[in-house]
């Protein structure tokens, strides 16, 4: 039987490029110097799109296929995915909740961690000599105990709450109503307020056109000179230049970033702003996770060509 033809919009690790170029006939839109070109060659055949949650799928890419059924992507947001032509035309899309949820917990709070006990500058001060120069480095500030704010409480915001109440933190969130299981956290709506309450404010939304900068220039005075910024959700859940503003005029204590406008190609005042600490989107980014996740976008891919229920469809 013939293999159906699937797009592919960014690379995979070799565990998953293997299976998938056995199963299906694969089509490597990031390899194609001209992608208009490439894309009105290939796209009458497509019937799934392979894609990441940092590539997506444009609007000007779907409609280029006009057989596709569905689009599997790796990673759990699917925000760069033009939903609106999915919805007109019933393509299906599924993501890769759950498997990524504890790895991308789990770097929030590592990027808490090294923020507020300044373990990069630390160690810069241990290999610079300036230990041995200068005496001890500059003291830090405790994390134990201090509170906590997550915007959005869906499953990664839950389990930074998890890992947080080991830290013995108070915790408060904001999501669209209060959610159950989560009455040991304090339900505030408002991200101004949510802000306000925080010592440390964590982004765990999924982006979308209602939450796009919804931190922004007042959440930001509202979290204050002693308050950080964690996001390891989407940079579009914030204004950037409010977010440079302030913390080069000393508005908020510092910010941990794992996600930009434009990334890799950052806006280049993050390199130089202070207290900052920066990572590549790699939330999810561990062998085990990524594997699992892989694993989940072709067994999508899968189920709808062999007419089964998909394992991770989004509601559209
Ligand atoms: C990316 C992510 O998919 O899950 C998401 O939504 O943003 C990430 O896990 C990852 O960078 C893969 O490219």
């Amino acid at each position: 039987m013939a293999k159906p033809h699937v797009l592919q919009v960014g690379p995979y690790p070799d565990w998953d490029q293997t299976p998938l170029d056995a199963a299906f006939t694969i089509h490597r839109w990031w390899e194609a110097a001209d992608k208009d070109a490439f894309l009105a060659k290939v796209g009458p055949d497509i019937r799934a799109i392979a894609t990441r949650g940092d590539l997506g799928a444009s609007e000007a890419m779907i409609a280029a296929c006009p057989k596709l059924e569905m689009i599997s992507v790796f990673g759990v947001g699917y925000d760069s995915v033009h939903l609106p032509s999915c919805r007109a035309r019933g393509i299906r899309v599924t993501n890769t909740p759950d498997v990524l949820t504890d790895d991308v917990a789990d770097l929030a709070v590592a990027m808490l961690l090294s923020l507020v006990r300044q373990v990069g500058p630390a160690e810069a001060w241990v290999r610079s000599g300036d230990w041995a120069a200068k005496g001890v480095p500059p003291l830090t500030r405790k994390v134990t105990g201090t509170r906590a704010g997550i915007l959005g409480l869906g499953r990664i915001g839950a389990a930074i709450g998890r890992r947080l109440q080991g830290f013995g933190m108070d915790i408060a969130y904001s999501a669209r109503s209060p959610k159950p299981g989560a009455e040991a956290w304090t339900y505030i709506p408002d991200a101004v307020a949510l802000a306000e309450r925080s010592d440390h404010l964590f982004i765990a939304l999924a982006a979308t056109p209602e939450t796009r900068h919804i931190v922004n220039a007042r959440v930001l005075q509202a979290l204050g000179p002693e308050g950080t910024l964690i996001n390891i959700s989407r940079a579009a859940n914030v204004d950037e230049t409010a977010l440079l503003d302030a913390l080069e005029t000393g508005q908020i204590a510092g910010a941990a970033l794992d996600v930009f406008e434009g990334e890799p190609n950052l806006n280049p005042r993050f390199l130089t702003a202070p207290n900052i600490l920066l990572q590549p989107h790699h939330g999810s980014g561990t062998i085990e996770t990524r594997k699992a996740m892989g694993k989940l976008t072709r067994d999508n891919l899968t189920a709808h060509f062999a007419g089964q229920p998909l394992l991770t469809p989004v509601p559209l």
